[in-house]
This record gives structure tokens, sequence and C-alpha cells, in this order.
């Protein structure tokens, strides 16, 4: 099995009020849709934490992280030159689809759909919606033509939620946000639809099931059976 590794930070900028980036000395080639297990802190918080790839070349991986409890928040204070342990790339991400698609990101959940925008080769709409503060809109730009804003206070772009800007006319649709926003994406999209989910991890391998989810297929782990899924399989009984 592989173990984690201490690797160099390369940068850590904040974006947002609590948005940041990370770069990290990483050399590998993930998928777009995957994600690594990070950790750092000596043993408080005790669980590494899941992180999507956001960008990845051939000397670095990026990811962007929204500070919201203890394991974030002392990714915060680390500085360039300093070292994070991490595991991965893990997970399935998203098949790469030909033809016209569409991206929707909500709020953090925006990380792992740059990469796809730069693996992909069609042409791509790119849809993003945030509550206040946007961010990421430039680099998306560098990938797409059409790259469109939602703010729910207004800040930016179309008041109200992404959703109500999509249309149901390509030949795939790759959504990541919060499950609210989700079931808004697969109640709009008749077509193709692939979902990255969120949910607590411990090992991030499959081996705990401490993400394990019902599906119209049976019990998944998000972990290792997703984090992507076919839309078809996600329930949203609770949502
Ligand atoms: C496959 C995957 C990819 C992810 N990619 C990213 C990413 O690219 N950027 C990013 O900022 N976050 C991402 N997350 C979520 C991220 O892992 C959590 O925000 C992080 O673990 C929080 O750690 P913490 O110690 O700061 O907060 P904690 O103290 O652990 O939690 C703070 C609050 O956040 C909630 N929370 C924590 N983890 C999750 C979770 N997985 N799902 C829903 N709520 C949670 C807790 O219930 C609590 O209310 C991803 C999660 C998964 C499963
Ligand atoms: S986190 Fe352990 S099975 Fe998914």
């Amino acid at each position: 099995m592989e173990a984690y590794r201490q690797v160099k930070i390369l940068k850590n900028n904040q974006l947002t009020s609590d948005m940041y980036e990370m770069v990290v000395e990483v050399a590998d080639k993930p998928e777009p849709g995957q994600f690594y297990m990070f950790s750092n802190w000596n043993g408080v918080p005790y669980l590494p934490r899941p992180f999507s790839v956001c960008d990845s070349d051939e000397k670095s991986l990026s990811i962007l992280y929204q500070e919201v409890g203890k394991g974030t928040e002392i990714m915060t204070g680390m500085k360039p030159g300093d070292t994070i342990s991490l595991l991965g790339p893990l997970g399935q991400g998203y098949p790469l689809k030909e033809g016209r698609v569409a991206l929707v990101g909500g709020g953090v959940g925006i990380a792992p759909l740059l990469y796809l925008a730069k693996k992909l080769q069609g042409p791509v709409d790119v849809y993003l919606g945030f509550r206040d503060e946007a961010f990421f809109i430039d680099r998306f730009k560098e990938y797409s033509n059409k790259v469109e804003v939602s703010t729910e206070t207004g800040s930016l772009g179309h008041k109200g939620f992404v959703t109500e800007l999509l249309e149901d006319k390509y030949e795939a649709v790759y959504a990541c946000g919060n499950m609210a926003m989700m079931k808004a994406v697969k109640e709009k999209i008749h077509g193709l639809l692939y979902l990255s989910l969120e949910s607590h991890m411990a090992c991030g391998i499959g081996a705990c099931l401490a993400c394990a989810q019902k599906t119209s297929q049976g019990m998944k782990t998000v972990c290792k059976d997703g984090p992507v899924f076919e839309s078809q399989e996600v329930l949203f009984d609770n949502y």
C-alpha cells in the first residue's frame, strides 16, 4: 500500500476571507476529480483531511482549501519551505467526455473543476456560483470562453444561484458543490451528469468504511468507489 510522504510547500496564498491556495512539490499525474489526504498536525486533529486536485503539472500539485475547522486552520499558518504529509492521488475521477460539456461548481466545489477544464479537449462552458466572494474566475478563463458567474449577494455576476444560469444542452455535465446545489443541477440536466460527493473520511483508501454511502447501486465508499459518481447512483433523500 502506498504510504504518506512528506512534501515541500511552495506557496500558500490567501485568496478571500476564508479561501486559500496551497501549492506543493509533487510530480504526480493525477486524474481530474481525484484527491489527496493531507496530514501535518502531529496528532491533533487525529485524522488526515481530503482535498481535491485543483491543478497539477510535472513539478507541482495545487489545492484550494476553505478554512472551516482545526485542520484547515493549521494549514493557513504554513509557510513556503515547510513540509506537509500527503497520500494520493486517490479515488475515481471524472471520465473525460467529448463534445460540448459544462462544468458547474459551487464555492470551494470549484476546486476539482479547474484541472478538469485543463484536461478536457472539447469546448467547455463553466458555471461558477459563490455566496459572496468570488475567486479563481480568471484561472477558468484560461480554458473556457464562456465562464458564467453568480453570487447570492449580487456582488458579482448574476444575483442568485448558478443553476439558474445553466442550460440543459450538453453532451456531459460535471458538477461539484454542496448537495443542495448538486440536487438542483440534477433536476435541470437530463443527460449525462457526473457529481463529486463529499463525506467525512478517515483512511481515504476504502478500508474503514467511514465514508460509506447508500447509492442506487448499494453501499459505496466515497473515497474508493468515488468521489465521482454518475448522477443516477446518487440518492438525494435527505436534501
Ligand atoms: C473527496 C473530497 C474532496 C474534498 N476537497 C476539498 C477541497 O478541494 N477543498 C476544501 O476546502 N475542502 C475539500 N473537502 C472538504 C475538506 O476535506 C474538509 O473541509 C476538511 O476536512 C475540514 O477539515 P477541518 O479540520 O478544517 O475541519 P473540521 O474541524 O473537521 O470540520 C469543520 C466543519 O466542517 C465540516 N466538515 C468537515 N469535513 C467535511 C466533509 N468532508 N464534508 C462535509 N462537511 C465536512 C464538519 O462537519 C464541521 O462542521 C473535500 C472532501 C472530500 C471528501
Ligand atoms: S475513508 Fe475509509 S473507507 Fe472511505
